[in-house]
């Protein structure tokens, strides 16, 4: 699967929600959550949303479990699947607290900045199995679920960067990416 990067169009678009009322529609998302799944294991992310491979649905995967393999050298060999998590059609009803942490982005590659995230938050979605769930989530789990729900609203880590560090970062990515 190709990932899409900075400037694409497909990032900045609000993606539209799964229709589960539609058969076609859960077959098709489930068989892409499962290309995306050996996308985020092989580029060694820690999740991906569905805008990220070109598809404007509200939709991502996460592992914040993943172990990575290396080989003597010290080169990672390959990424051990952790817990595998499904969100679709999330909504994040409730947020508290401040965070704060290092955020890099497979649509960004090489950019690593510390970014302004909720502590807590609470959210619904389906999981896997298309079964409605609600979950209050903290720590780094909170961050990915707020890092992949921007995608979805058709934005970056990098957006919220302070102005000038978000003036700075974006005009340096997009000379080295040139
Ligand atoms: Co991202």
């Amino acid at each position: 699967m190709k990932i899409y990067t900075y400037p694409s169009e497909v990032l900045r678009k609000v993606a539209k929600e799964v229709d589960l009322s539609n058969e076609e529609e859960k077959k098709e998302v489930l068989e892409t959550i499962s290309k995306m799944k050996k996308t985020m294991y092989e580029s060694k992310g820690v999740g991906l949303a569905a805008p990220q491979v070109g598809i404007s649905k509200r939709f991502f995967v996460i592992d914040i479990d993943s172990k990575l393999e290396k080989d003597e050298e010290g080169n990672i060999k390959e990424v051990k699947e952790g817990k595998f998590r499904v969100y679709i059609n999330p909504q994040i009803i409730e947020k508290e607290g401040k965070s704060k942490g290092e955020e890099g982005c497979l649509s960004v590659p090489g950019v690593y900045e510390e970014v302004n995230r909720f502590e807590k938050i609470k959210l619904k979605y389906y999981d896997i199995n298309l079964e409605e769930k609600e979950e209050l989530v903290d720590g780094f789990l909170a961050i990915a679920i707020q890092h992949e729900n921007d995608h979805l609203d058709g934005k970056l880590f990098i957006d919220r960067l302070p102005t000038v560090k978000r003036t700075v970062v974006k005009k340096r990515y997009l000379k080295e990416n040139a």
